[in-house]
Protein backbone atom coordinates (compact mmCIF):
# COMPACT_ATOMS: atom_id res chain seq x y z
CA UNK A 1 0.00 0.00 0.00
CA UNK A 2 2.85 2.24 0.63
CA UNK A 3 4.31 1.31 -1.87
CA UNK A 4 1.53 2.01 -4.33
CA UNK A 5 0.93 5.51 -2.76
CA UNK A 6 4.64 6.35 -3.75
CA UNK A 7 4.47 5.45 -7.09
CA UNK A 8 1.45 7.27 -7.51
CA UNK A 9 2.72 10.39 -5.80
CA UNK A 10 5.92 9.93 -8.32
CA UNK A 11 3.09 9.10 -11.20
CA UNK A 12 1.10 12.52 -10.10
CA UNK A 13 4.10 14.66 -10.12
CA UNK A 14 5.43 13.43 -13.75
CA UNK A 15 1.97 14.25 -15.31
CA UNK A 16 2.41 17.70 -13.10
CA UNK A 17 5.41 18.58 -14.46
CA UNK A 18 5.01 17.14 -18.19
CA UNK A 19 1.16 19.32 -17.99
CA UNK A 20 3.63 22.33 -16.76
CA UNK A 21 5.93 21.85 -19.16
CA UNK A 22 3.24 21.85 -21.74
CA UNK A 23 1.00 24.89 -20.40
CA UNK A 24 4.72 26.92 -19.87
CA UNK A 25 5.69 26.24 -23.64
CA UNK A 26 2.15 27.10 -25.17
CA UNK A 27 2.30 30.11 -22.87
CA UNK A 28 5.75 31.27 -23.19
CA UNK A 29 7.04 29.78 -26.29
CA UNK A 30 6.69 32.73 -28.57
CA UNK A 31 3.19 33.79 -27.23
CA UNK A 32 2.78 36.96 -29.70
CA UNK A 33 2.34 35.45 -32.97
CA UNK A 34 -0.20 32.95 -32.06
CA UNK A 35 -2.66 35.66 -30.36
CA UNK A 36 -2.12 37.71 -33.30
CA UNK A 37 -3.25 34.36 -35.98
CA UNK A 38 -5.90 34.14 -33.47
CA UNK A 39 -6.95 37.53 -33.77
CA UNK A 40 -6.11 37.77 -38.06
CA UNK A 41 -7.82 34.42 -37.88
CA UNK A 42 -11.53 36.13 -35.84
CA UNK A 43 -11.33 39.16 -38.18
CA UNK A 44 -11.13 36.75 -40.92
CA UNK A 45 -14.05 34.99 -39.94
CA UNK A 46 -16.47 37.68 -38.94
CA UNK A 47 -15.52 39.34 -42.58
CA UNK A 48 -16.54 36.65 -43.80
CA UNK A 49 -19.88 36.61 -42.18
CA UNK A 50 -20.46 39.93 -42.65
CA UNK A 51 -19.77 39.21 -46.66
CA UNK A 52 -22.22 36.11 -46.18
CA UNK A 53 -24.99 38.89 -45.04
CA UNK A 54 -24.38 40.96 -47.27
CA UNK A 55 -24.71 38.10 -49.98
CA UNK A 56 -27.72 37.10 -48.79
CA UNK A 57 -29.42 40.92 -47.69
CA UNK A 58 -28.74 41.49 -51.45
CA UNK A 59 -30.49 38.61 -52.66
CA UNK A 60 -33.71 39.50 -50.38
CA UNK A 61 -33.86 42.77 -51.57
CA UNK A 62 -33.84 41.37 -55.61
CA UNK A 63 -36.29 38.86 -54.88
CA UNK A 64 -38.28 41.47 -52.88
CA UNK A 65 -38.41 43.91 -56.17
CA UNK A 66 -38.99 41.19 -58.47
CA UNK A 67 -41.71 40.23 -56.75
CA UNK A 68 -42.90 43.77 -56.21
CA UNK A 69 -42.38 44.28 -59.87
CA UNK A 70 -44.39 41.13 -60.58
CA UNK A 71 -47.34 42.37 -58.28
CA UNK A 72 -47.39 45.69 -59.71
CA UNK A 73 -47.53 44.13 -63.39
CA UNK A 74 -50.07 41.87 -62.50
CA UNK A 75 -52.20 45.24 -61.40
CA UNK A 76 -51.01 47.11 -64.29
CA UNK A 77 -52.19 44.21 -66.70
CA UNK A 78 -55.27 43.74 -64.32
CA UNK A 79 -56.25 47.51 -64.95
CA UNK A 80 -55.50 47.64 -68.80
CA UNK A 81 -57.63 44.20 -69.31
CA UNK A 82 -60.66 46.09 -67.07
CA UNK A 83 -60.56 48.84 -69.00
CA UNK A 84 -60.29 47.35 -72.41
CA UNK A 85 -63.44 44.84 -71.51
CA UNK A 86 -64.89 48.44 -70.38
CA UNK A 87 -63.98 49.93 -73.95
CA UNK A 88 -65.38 47.40 -75.39
CA UNK A 89 -68.68 47.70 -73.42
CA UNK A 90 -68.72 51.33 -74.17
CA UNK A 91 -68.54 50.31 -78.27
CA UNK A 92 -71.23 48.21 -78.43
CA UNK A 93 -73.79 51.10 -76.68
CA UNK A 94 -76.02 52.18 -79.60
CA UNK A 95 -74.57 54.89 -82.32
CA UNK A 96 -75.13 58.22 -81.12
CA UNK A 97 -75.91 61.00 -83.45
CA UNK A 98 -72.69 63.51 -83.93
CA UNK A 99 -73.74 66.78 -85.67
CA UNK A 100 -71.50 68.77 -87.49
CA UNK A 101 -71.57 72.64 -86.51
CA UNK A 102 -70.23 75.05 -89.20
CA UNK A 103 -68.45 78.18 -87.61
CA UNK A 104 -69.55 80.80 -90.79
CA UNK A 105 -68.96 83.92 -91.36
CA UNK A 106 -68.21 85.81 -95.02
CA UNK A 107 -66.11 83.74 -96.79
CA UNK A 108 -68.02 82.12 -99.87
CA UNK A 109 -65.15 79.60 -100.07
CA UNK A 110 -66.96 77.91 -97.59
CA UNK A 111 -68.34 75.92 -100.52
CA UNK A 112 -64.94 73.61 -100.61
CA UNK A 113 -65.42 73.11 -96.45
CA UNK A 114 -69.35 72.34 -97.38
CA UNK A 115 -68.54 70.32 -100.26
CA UNK A 116 -65.94 68.13 -98.65
CA UNK A 117 -68.12 67.79 -95.27
CA UNK A 118 -71.19 66.08 -98.09
CA UNK A 119 -68.65 64.22 -99.96
CA UNK A 120 -67.13 62.25 -97.01
CA UNK A 121 -70.11 61.82 -94.77
CA UNK A 122 -70.85 58.45 -94.53
CA UNK A 123 -74.70 58.73 -93.21
CA UNK A 124 -76.56 61.76 -93.07
CA UNK A 125 -78.73 60.64 -89.93
CA UNK A 126 -75.21 60.28 -87.42
CA UNK A 127 -73.81 63.30 -88.69
CA UNK A 128 -75.94 66.28 -89.38
CA UNK A 129 -74.21 69.70 -90.43
CA UNK A 130 -75.67 73.20 -88.75
CA UNK A 131 -74.03 75.90 -90.06
CA UNK A 132 -73.94 78.81 -88.13
CA UNK A 133 -73.32 82.24 -90.21
CA UNK A 134 -72.34 84.92 -88.40
CA UNK A 135 -71.41 88.45 -90.28
CA UNK A 136 -74.74 88.75 -92.61
CA UNK A 137 -72.84 88.62 -95.51
CA UNK A 138 -75.71 87.55 -98.00
CA UNK A 139 -72.87 86.28 -100.91
CA UNK A 140 -71.79 83.52 -98.31
CA UNK A 141 -75.48 82.64 -97.29
CA UNK A 142 -76.38 82.21 -100.99
CA UNK A 143 -73.57 79.59 -101.36
CA UNK A 144 -74.89 78.00 -97.71
CA UNK A 145 -78.61 77.59 -98.92
CA UNK A 146 -77.42 75.82 -102.42
CA UNK A 147 -76.53 72.82 -99.48
CA UNK A 148 -79.33 73.40 -97.58
CA UNK A 149 -81.93 73.20 -99.67
CA UNK A 150 -80.59 70.33 -101.56
CA UNK A 151 -80.64 68.33 -98.31
CA UNK A 152 -83.05 68.44 -95.25
CA UNK A 153 -80.08 67.06 -92.83
CA UNK A 154 -78.32 70.42 -93.83
CA UNK A 155 -79.84 73.31 -91.84
CA UNK A 156 -78.50 77.22 -91.39
CA UNK A 157 -78.87 79.53 -88.79
CA UNK A 158 -78.02 83.13 -88.24
CA UNK A 159 -76.49 85.04 -85.53
CA UNK A 160 -78.58 87.28 -84.46
CA UNK A 161 -76.60 89.89 -82.56
CA UNK A 162 -74.60 91.58 -85.23
CA UNK A 163 -74.38 94.99 -83.14
CA UNK A 164 -70.96 96.53 -83.29
CA UNK A 165 -68.88 95.40 -79.93
CA UNK A 166 -67.15 98.39 -78.64
CA UNK A 167 -63.76 98.20 -77.80
CA UNK A 168 -61.15 100.73 -76.15
CA UNK A 169 -58.46 101.34 -78.94
CA UNK A 170 -56.34 99.38 -77.61
CA UNK A 171 -58.36 96.34 -78.27
CA UNK A 172 -60.17 97.11 -81.80
CA UNK A 173 -57.52 95.32 -83.02
CA UNK A 174 -58.94 92.19 -82.07
CA UNK A 175 -62.26 92.86 -82.56
CA UNK A 176 -62.31 89.83 -84.57
CA UNK A 177 -61.95 87.76 -82.18
CA UNK A 178 -64.62 89.50 -79.75
CA UNK A 179 -66.98 88.39 -82.62
CA UNK A 180 -65.45 84.93 -82.81
CA UNK A 181 -66.41 84.21 -79.46
CA UNK A 182 -69.86 85.59 -79.03
CA UNK A 183 -70.55 83.79 -82.66
CA UNK A 184 -69.14 79.67 -80.72
CA UNK A 185 -70.99 81.45 -77.24
CA UNK A 186 -74.89 81.73 -79.50
CA UNK A 187 -73.89 78.50 -82.12
CA UNK A 188 -72.69 76.61 -79.03
CA UNK A 189 -76.38 77.17 -77.18
CA UNK A 190 -78.27 76.86 -80.47
CA UNK A 191 -76.95 73.45 -80.89
CA UNK A 192 -76.47 72.16 -77.34
CA UNK A 193 -79.84 74.35 -75.50
CA UNK A 194 -82.37 74.65 -78.88
CA UNK A 195 -81.44 71.40 -80.37
CA UNK A 196 -80.80 69.83 -77.51
CA UNK A 197 -77.90 67.58 -79.05
CA UNK A 198 -75.60 65.33 -76.34
CA UNK A 199 -72.16 66.06 -78.33
CA UNK A 200 -71.37 67.75 -81.67
CA UNK A 201 -68.07 68.21 -84.06
CA UNK A 202 -66.98 72.10 -84.32
CA UNK A 203 -65.47 72.80 -87.71
CA UNK A 204 -64.34 76.43 -88.94
CA UNK A 205 -65.35 77.58 -92.68
CA UNK A 206 -61.76 77.46 -94.04
CA UNK A 207 -60.96 74.02 -93.17
CA UNK A 208 -60.65 70.78 -94.94
CA UNK A 209 -60.89 67.01 -93.77
CA UNK A 210 -59.20 63.64 -94.20
CA UNK A 211 -61.73 60.97 -95.68
CA UNK A 212 -62.37 59.52 -92.55
CA UNK A 213 -62.78 62.60 -90.40
CA UNK A 214 -66.06 61.13 -89.52
CA UNK A 215 -64.58 57.76 -88.50
CA UNK A 216 -62.34 59.38 -86.56
CA UNK A 217 -64.92 61.20 -84.62
CA UNK A 218 -67.07 58.41 -84.11
CA UNK A 219 -64.34 55.97 -82.78
CA UNK A 220 -62.90 58.39 -80.67
CA UNK A 221 -66.52 59.71 -78.98
CA UNK A 222 -66.47 56.55 -76.66
CA UNK A 223 -63.37 57.27 -74.79
CA UNK A 224 -65.07 60.92 -74.49
CA UNK A 225 -68.02 59.26 -72.39
CA UNK A 226 -65.74 56.70 -70.62
CA UNK A 227 -62.84 58.63 -69.31
CA UNK A 228 -63.58 62.02 -67.55
CA UNK A 229 -60.34 63.34 -67.82
CA UNK A 230 -60.68 64.13 -71.49
CA UNK A 231 -62.48 66.94 -72.43
CA UNK A 232 -62.12 67.26 -76.12
CA UNK A 233 -60.66 65.18 -78.83
CA UNK A 234 -59.53 66.84 -82.19
CA UNK A 235 -58.87 66.55 -85.55
CA UNK A 236 -55.66 68.69 -85.36
CA UNK A 237 -51.67 68.00 -84.65
CA UNK A 238 -50.04 71.27 -83.81
CA UNK A 239 -46.85 69.54 -85.12
CA UNK A 240 -48.46 68.26 -87.80
CA UNK A 241 -45.95 69.14 -90.40
CA UNK A 242 -44.41 66.61 -92.70
CA UNK A 243 -41.32 65.65 -91.33
CA UNK A 244 -42.41 65.73 -87.66
CA UNK A 245 -44.63 63.06 -88.16
CA UNK A 246 -44.64 59.16 -88.50
CA UNK A 247 -46.73 58.89 -91.89
CA UNK A 248 -46.55 55.18 -91.27
CA UNK A 249 -48.93 55.29 -88.51
CA UNK A 250 -52.19 57.29 -89.56
CA UNK A 251 -53.85 54.81 -86.83
CA UNK A 252 -51.95 56.63 -83.96
CA UNK A 253 -53.55 58.92 -80.96
CA UNK A 254 -52.00 61.02 -78.48
CA UNK A 255 -53.60 62.45 -75.30
CA UNK A 256 -52.74 66.33 -74.82
CA UNK A 257 -53.15 69.19 -72.51
CA UNK A 258 -52.76 71.64 -75.19
CA UNK A 259 -56.49 72.22 -76.55
CA UNK A 260 -55.73 72.16 -80.31
CA UNK A 261 -59.02 73.04 -81.99
CA UNK A 262 -59.38 73.08 -85.58
CA UNK A 263 -62.14 70.18 -85.52
CA UNK A 264 -62.95 69.45 -82.27
CA UNK A 265 -66.00 67.56 -80.50
CA UNK A 266 -67.62 68.34 -77.30
CA UNK A 267 -70.05 67.43 -74.76
CA UNK A 268 -73.23 69.13 -73.63
CA UNK A 269 -72.28 68.41 -70.34
CA UNK A 270 -68.74 70.39 -70.68
CA UNK A 271 -70.49 73.22 -72.59
CA UNK A 272 -72.82 73.82 -69.80
CA UNK A 273 -69.80 73.95 -67.30
CA UNK A 274 -68.33 76.23 -69.92
CA UNK A 275 -70.77 78.70 -70.98
CA UNK A 276 -71.55 80.86 -67.62
CA UNK A 277 -67.54 81.85 -67.67
CA UNK A 278 -67.38 81.66 -71.70
CA UNK A 279 -64.46 84.80 -72.52
CA UNK A 280 -65.05 87.34 -74.55
CA UNK A 281 -62.77 86.91 -77.03
CA UNK A 282 -59.49 84.74 -77.63
CA UNK A 283 -62.02 81.86 -76.49
CA UNK A 284 -59.41 78.79 -77.66
CA UNK A 285 -56.10 80.37 -75.49
CA UNK A 286 -59.31 80.29 -73.03
CA UNK A 287 -59.88 76.93 -73.16
CA UNK A 288 -56.02 76.12 -73.15
CA UNK A 289 -55.95 77.19 -69.42
CA UNK A 290 -56.01 74.64 -67.50
CA UNK A 291 -58.20 76.44 -64.73
CA UNK A 292 -60.99 76.17 -67.08
CA UNK A 293 -61.33 72.89 -68.24
CA UNK A 294 -60.09 71.53 -64.54
CA UNK A 295 -56.98 70.70 -65.89
CA UNK A 296 -58.30 68.02 -68.30
CA UNK A 297 -56.87 66.71 -71.57
CA UNK A 298 -57.90 66.13 -75.33
CA UNK A 299 -56.86 63.84 -77.97
CA UNK A 300 -54.88 64.43 -80.95
CA UNK A 301 -54.37 62.46 -83.71
CA UNK A 302 -50.50 62.15 -85.02
CA UNK A 303 -51.53 62.95 -88.52
CA UNK A 304 -54.17 65.60 -88.40
CA UNK A 305 -57.72 65.18 -89.67
CA UNK A 306 -58.10 68.67 -90.63
CA UNK A 307 -56.32 71.36 -92.91
CA UNK A 308 -56.55 75.16 -92.94
CA UNK A 309 -57.20 76.36 -96.49
CA UNK A 310 -57.92 79.76 -94.97
CA UNK A 311 -55.21 82.27 -95.53
CA UNK A 312 -57.14 85.42 -95.51
CA UNK A 313 -58.43 85.14 -92.12
CA UNK A 314 -59.06 87.32 -88.58
CA UNK A 315 -55.24 86.65 -87.85
CA UNK A 316 -53.87 86.94 -90.98
CA UNK A 317 -51.75 85.25 -93.28
CA UNK A 318 -48.61 85.21 -91.77
CA UNK A 319 -49.04 82.57 -89.56
CA UNK A 320 -50.47 80.84 -92.74
CA UNK A 321 -47.88 81.04 -94.56
CA UNK A 322 -45.31 80.18 -91.63
CA UNK A 323 -46.74 77.33 -90.23
CA UNK A 324 -50.26 76.12 -91.81
CA UNK A 325 -49.34 76.01 -94.93
CA UNK A 326 -46.99 72.92 -94.38
CA UNK A 327 -49.33 71.14 -92.17
CA UNK A 328 -49.93 67.26 -93.54
CA UNK A 329 -53.69 65.96 -93.84
CA UNK A 330 -53.98 62.31 -93.34
CA UNK A 331 -54.87 60.44 -96.37
CA UNK A 332 -54.93 56.61 -95.41
CA UNK A 333 -58.44 55.79 -94.39
CA UNK A 334 -58.27 54.54 -90.62
CA UNK A 335 -61.28 52.32 -89.59
CA UNK A 336 -61.50 53.81 -85.68
CA UNK A 337 -64.41 52.35 -84.79
CA UNK A 338 -62.90 49.07 -85.35
CA UNK A 339 -59.69 49.88 -83.30
CA UNK A 340 -59.46 49.39 -79.41
CA UNK A 341 -58.30 52.74 -77.96
CA UNK A 342 -58.25 51.68 -74.53
CA UNK A 343 -54.82 52.52 -74.58
CA UNK A 344 -55.78 56.66 -74.04
CA UNK A 345 -57.69 56.14 -71.28
CA UNK A 346 -55.50 57.81 -68.86
CA UNK A 347 -54.75 54.67 -66.16
CA UNK A 348 -53.28 52.88 -69.26
CA UNK A 349 -51.50 55.89 -70.60
CA UNK A 350 -49.98 58.06 -67.99
CA UNK A 351 -47.74 55.20 -66.59
CA UNK A 352 -47.00 53.73 -70.27
CA UNK A 353 -45.63 56.89 -71.57
CA UNK A 354 -43.67 58.11 -68.49
CA UNK A 355 -42.16 54.36 -67.83
CA UNK A 356 -41.45 54.34 -72.02
CA UNK A 357 -40.47 57.76 -72.61
CA UNK A 358 -38.07 57.76 -69.21
CA UNK A 359 -36.57 54.09 -70.48
CA UNK A 360 -35.23 55.61 -73.33
CA UNK A 361 -31.72 57.05 -74.13
CA UNK A 362 -30.71 60.73 -73.92
CA UNK A 363 -29.82 62.90 -76.91
CA UNK A 364 -29.44 66.53 -77.45
CA UNK A 365 -31.65 68.46 -80.18
CA UNK A 366 -28.34 69.00 -82.12
CA UNK A 367 -27.63 65.37 -82.69
CA UNK A 368 -30.94 64.24 -83.47
CA UNK A 369 -30.77 66.96 -86.18
CA UNK A 370 -27.41 65.59 -87.30
CA UNK A 371 -28.85 61.67 -87.29
CA UNK A 372 -26.74 60.40 -84.34
CA UNK A 373 -27.42 57.21 -83.66
CA UNK A 374 -30.93 55.40 -84.31
CA UNK A 375 -34.60 54.33 -82.28
CA UNK A 376 -36.48 56.39 -80.26
CA UNK A 377 -35.04 58.95 -78.24
CA UNK A 378 -35.79 61.83 -75.17
CA UNK A 379 -34.13 65.33 -75.66
CA UNK A 380 -34.29 66.40 -72.15
CA UNK A 381 -35.76 69.87 -71.29
CA UNK A 382 -35.19 72.08 -67.79
CA UNK A 383 -36.90 75.44 -68.41
CA UNK A 384 -38.69 77.35 -70.73
CA UNK A 385 -35.32 78.15 -72.40
CA UNK A 386 -33.74 75.58 -72.97
CA UNK A 387 -37.20 73.56 -74.28
CA UNK A 388 -37.45 76.52 -76.89
CA UNK A 389 -33.82 76.14 -78.31
CA UNK A 390 -34.61 72.42 -78.29
CA UNK A 391 -37.70 72.50 -79.93
CA UNK A 392 -37.10 75.35 -82.28
CA UNK A 393 -33.74 72.91 -83.44
CA UNK A 394 -36.06 70.39 -84.06
CA UNK A 395 -38.36 72.48 -85.77
CA UNK A 396 -41.44 72.20 -83.37
CA UNK A 397 -43.78 74.82 -82.60
CA UNK A 398 -42.14 76.68 -79.41
CA UNK A 399 -44.79 78.82 -77.88
CA UNK A 400 -46.38 78.24 -75.04
CA UNK A 401 -50.22 79.54 -73.76
CA UNK A 402 -50.72 78.78 -69.32
CA UNK A 403 -47.28 77.77 -69.96
CA UNK A 404 -48.10 74.51 -72.24
CA UNK A 405 -46.27 73.65 -74.94
CA UNK A 406 -48.16 72.71 -77.99
CA UNK A 407 -49.08 68.80 -77.99
CA UNK A 408 -47.47 68.53 -74.89
CA UNK A 409 -48.89 65.99 -72.27
CA UNK A 410 -47.45 65.99 -68.89
CA UNK A 411 -44.65 68.32 -69.93
CA UNK A 412 -44.06 65.66 -72.67
CA UNK A 413 -43.37 66.83 -76.26
CA UNK A 414 -43.56 63.77 -78.81
CA UNK A 415 -42.96 63.83 -82.58
CA UNK A 416 -41.13 61.47 -85.20
CA UNK A 417 -38.01 63.28 -87.10
CA UNK A 418 -35.64 61.27 -89.47
CA UNK A 419 -37.09 57.95 -88.91
CA UNK A 420 -37.44 57.84 -85.14
CA UNK A 421 -39.75 58.90 -82.12
CA UNK A 422 -38.32 61.58 -80.05
CA UNK A 423 -40.13 62.89 -77.09
CA UNK A 424 -38.93 66.38 -75.70
CA UNK A 425 -39.14 65.73 -72.21
CA UNK A 426 -38.66 67.46 -68.65
CA UNK A 427 -35.16 66.43 -66.71
CA UNK A 428 -37.08 66.69 -63.35
CA UNK A 429 -39.78 65.13 -61.97
CA UNK A 430 -42.73 67.06 -63.50
CA UNK A 431 -45.83 67.71 -61.25
CA UNK A 432 -47.47 70.66 -63.09
CA UNK A 433 -47.36 73.87 -65.86
CA UNK A 434 -45.58 76.95 -64.65
CA UNK A 435 -48.32 79.64 -65.93
CA UNK A 436 -45.11 81.96 -66.26
CA UNK A 437 -43.48 80.15 -68.93
CA UNK A 438 -43.67 82.34 -72.47
C1 LIG B 1 -57.92 81.76 -85.23
C2 LIG B 1 -57.98 80.23 -85.18
C3 LIG B 1 -59.42 79.76 -85.03
C4 LIG B 1 -60.05 80.37 -83.79
C5 LIG B 1 -59.87 81.89 -83.80
C6 LIG B 1 -60.41 82.50 -82.52
C7 LIG B 1 -56.24 79.07 -86.43
C8 LIG B 1 -55.78 78.57 -87.72
N1 LIG B 1 -57.44 79.68 -86.40
O1 LIG B 1 -58.75 82.25 -86.24
O2 LIG B 1 -59.48 78.36 -84.95
O3 LIG B 1 -61.42 80.08 -83.74
O4 LIG B 1 -58.50 82.24 -83.99
O5 LIG B 1 -59.50 82.73 -81.57
O6 LIG B 1 -55.55 78.93 -85.44
N2 LIG B 1 -65.85 84.20 -87.74
C9 LIG B 1 -67.05 84.60 -87.18
N3 LIG B 1 -67.28 85.92 -86.99
C10 LIG B 1 -66.38 86.88 -87.35
C11 LIG B 1 -65.14 86.47 -87.91
C12 LIG B 1 -64.92 85.12 -88.09
O7 LIG B 1 -67.88 83.78 -86.85
O8 LIG B 1 -66.67 88.07 -87.17
C13 LIG B 1 -65.59 82.75 -87.91
C14 LIG B 1 -65.02 82.34 -89.24
O9 LIG B 1 -66.05 82.06 -90.15
C15 LIG B 1 -64.24 81.10 -88.89
C16 LIG B 1 -63.79 81.36 -87.45
O10 LIG B 1 -64.62 82.39 -86.96
O11 LIG B 1 -65.07 79.96 -88.88
C17 LIG B 1 -62.31 81.76 -87.38
O12 LIG B 1 -62.10 82.89 -88.18
P1 LIG B 1 -60.86 83.03 -89.18
O13 LIG B 1 -61.06 84.27 -89.96
O14 LIG B 1 -60.64 81.77 -89.93
O15 LIG B 1 -59.72 83.34 -88.16
P2 LIG B 1 -58.37 82.56 -87.77
O16 LIG B 1 -57.29 83.54 -87.85
O17 LIG B 1 -58.24 81.30 -88.51
MN1 LIG C 1 -59.20 80.25 -89.91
Amino acid sequence: MRFNLRKIIVFCIAVLTLWFVLMYSSLFVSPQPNRQNNVLELEKRIEGIRNQLDDQVKQSNSLLSKVQKQLKKTKHDKTVQKTQDAYDDQNSVSRPILPVLVIACDRITIKRCLDNLVKFRPDKETFPIIISQDCGHNATYQVIKTFTDADPTINVVKQPDLSDIPLSKPKVKFKGYYKIARHYRFALNYVFNTLGHEAVIIVEDDLDISADFYEYFLGTYPLLLKDPSIWCISAWNDNGKNGLIDLSRPELLHRTDFFPGLGWTLRRETWLDLEPHWPEAFFDDWLRDPVNTNGRACIRPEISRTYSFGKVGVSKGLFFDLHLRYMQLNMEFVEFTKLNLSYLLKEVYDDALTSEVYSLPELSAEDVMSNIGSGPVRVPYSNAKSYQRAAKKLGLMDDFRSGIPRTAYRGIVSCFIKGRSVYLAPNYEWTKYDPNWG
